[in-house]
């Protein structure tokens, strides 16, 4: 069996919960870690990476001295921790009150993992959401999971294991 690691940023909200509920739906021995407790043991015995984000503004993000962790993994990460690794995104958004940038936020842990030559998995279909635009799609679909608990709560815990399904099939 491969070994999972699920991290996530930030801790204490939607993408907190969403991340028990990845691992509750992975079972079995997958390890669950916020992004800030995570150490190179960690990755380097993860065969598997899920990573959960939130978007929550591109001024946010784009500040590499701010306080969005996921800037700062990348900056202090040893590549070859990551090297050939599969890696699926999950993304918490609100496509209502921000529908020209839903999810954006995927797009670049997606950029960022492949820098690290990671192999991105687990796309997901753009139907049965409703916005306008996001940095997160490419060809119909998203780069990962997105959820939204503002607008489509009663999705997610289907989201979630169809997902998580979908994932174990393609490691
Ligand atoms: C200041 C602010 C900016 C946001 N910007 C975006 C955005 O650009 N795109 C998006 O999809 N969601 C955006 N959101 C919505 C959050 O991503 C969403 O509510 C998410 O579930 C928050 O996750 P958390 O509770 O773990 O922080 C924003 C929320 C806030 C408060």
């Amino acid at each position: 069996m491969k070994k999972i690691l699920v991290t996530y940023w930030p801790q204490g909200g939607n993408v907190e919960t969403c991340a028990h509920k990845v691992k509750s739906a992975l079972g079995g021995d997958s390890v669950l870690k916020p992004l800030e407790n995570i150490t190179n043991d960690d990755l380097q015995q993860a065969d598997v990476i899920i990573a959960g984000c939130s978007t929550v503004g591109a001024e946010t993000w784009r500040e590499t001295m701010g306080n969005n962790q996921w800037n700062k993994f990348f900056a202090n990460l040893d590549k070859k921790l990551i090297f050939n690794k599969k890696v699926a995104i999950f993304g918490l958004g609100d496509q209502v009150s921000y529908a020209d940038h839903f999810v954006d936020f995927m797009a670049q842990l997606k950029e960022e993992f492949q820098k690290s030559g990671a192999h991105i998995i687990g796309k997901w279909p753009v139907k049965g959401y409703n916005f306008k635009e996001s940095e997160a799609v490419e060809g119909g679909y998203f780069v990962g999971l997105a959820l939204d608990e503002d607008w489509q709560t009663e999705f997610t815990d289907t989201r979630i294991k169809e997902w998580v399904n979908q994932i174990l099939s393609e490691i």
